[in-house]
């Protein structure tokens, strides 16, 4: 297979991140016989800093014209106590997902069973547990009017849905769920917002078209608090904009750690890859970022955009054989990890990529599966 991929590194932790991811990719692609191209661009800080644009046209052009992107995080101290700064790397993420469509974005909440202990929420409740989020990602707050009046002494950000963005993505976590548990929990606030009265209706007309998947809707304030108190409940999970930034975040604690999760965004055009952790600059610079988020997400990418579901997976059981044989970074070490196995960033990268070899020779150094 011939693909072209975008590496769109980002800010802080973003690059020293997706170097890993690439790595992974290139090592896929060497192991199975693809032909994956690469092509770098710029984004956030770092693109303002050079052309003063957060998204130059440069790489929105190198964006529309590749088979999938892996990106890595946005962001940087300077902008985040400054709300007088006009120009914002954030900017540049939304306007890529804006201009690529991206309407759709997965977040996959799966726990590593040899992470239990690394999370701050009790392995007893967390065992098993398995949840997929579709947040909206083009619509909502994000993106409705806003602005000041009274002389600036008075702000707003509009909260607004139309039909067909709740029913595009109501679609795909219904078509999901019939592949998972066949559960979908639609989150709103429909007691309090006319844009969340308008989500339940849309989701219950569609929810019609699939009666052999159950749905429950659930107002954001008891759903945030059920994810923690009874993870195991939760099978796709379908909400707006900013309820799945918020719930997303919070999920990752069931995960153990943010630097664990990757996240798919996903609709009309090309697909974007990415870790859910931001550009971390208390820790950038210092070599110790998490890349498994990174490479999670390159299988996803692999799935999703490919579906080349057998790299993928391999890549999924690569971590696992890692994490099996004791390797952590140090986000995701507990009391009970060797200090010696606690990596750096690169070497990680170098333990998932030589498993990689293994899994793919048939050889497997560390245990076997049994549920994958
Ligand atoms: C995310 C991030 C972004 C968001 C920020 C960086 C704009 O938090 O992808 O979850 O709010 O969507
Ligand atoms: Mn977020």
């Amino acid at each position: 297979m011939k693909k072209k991929i975008i590496i769109l590194p980002g800010d802080g932790i973003g690059k020293e991140v997706t170097i890993e991811g690439r790595r992974v990719l290139e090592k896929i692609a060497k192991s199975y016989g693809h032909t994956f191209e690469f092509d770098e661009a710029i984004i956030g800080h770092e693109a303002i800093e050079a052309t003063g644009n957060p998204l130059p046209d440069e790489t929105l052009h190198k964006l529309k014209n590749c088979d999938a992107i892996l990106f890595g995080a946005v962001g940087h101290p300077k902008y985040d106590n400054d709300p007088s700064l006009k120009v914002r790397p954030e900017q540049g993420l939304l306007k890529m997902r804006k201009e690529l469509g991206l309407y759709a974005n997965l977040r996959p909440i799966k726990l590593f069973d040899e992470l239990l202990e690394a999370s701050s929420i009790k392995a007893e409740i967390l065992k098993g547990s398995d949840i997929l989020f579709f947040r909206e990602l083009t619509g909502d707050v994000y993106f409705g009017e806003k602005g000041r009046k009274d002389n600036g002494d008075t702000a707003f950000d509009i909260m607004i849905y139309s039909r067909y963005e709740v029913e595009r993505i109501a679609h795909k976590a219904f078509q999901s769920a019939r592949t998972r548990k066949k559960k979908v929990t639609s989150v709103d606030k429909a007691n309090v917002l006319e844009s969340s009265r308008l989500w339940r209706a849309v989701v219950q007309d569609i929810g019609k078209q699939y009666p052999d998947v159950e749905l429950e809707h659930m107002f954001v304030d008891s759903a945030a608090m059920k994810l923690i108190q009874n993870p195991r409940s939760f099978d796709v999970v379908l909400t707006g904009n900013l309820f799945g930034d918020i719930l997303t975040d919070e999920a990752s604690q069931i995960a153990g750690s943010m630097g664990m999760l990757a996240s798919a965004s996903v609709g009309e055009t090309v697909g974007v890859y990415e870790p859910i952790h931001g550009s971390a600059h208390d820790i950038t610079g210092k070599g110790i970022a998490n890349p498994l988020a990174s490479m999670l997400s390159a299988a996803l990418l692999l799935d999703i955009s490919f579906g080349l579901m057998e790299e993928s997976k391999t890549i999924i059981r690569a971590v696992e054989q890692v994490l099996k044989a004791g390797y952590r970074t140090t986000d995701i070490a507990d009391a009970k990890t060797i200090k010696e196995k606690i990596l750096r960033t690169h070497d990680m990268g170098n333990q998932v990529i030589s498993q990689i070899e293994k899994v793919n020779s048939g050889y497997e150094a560390v245990g076997s599966y049994s549920n994958s």
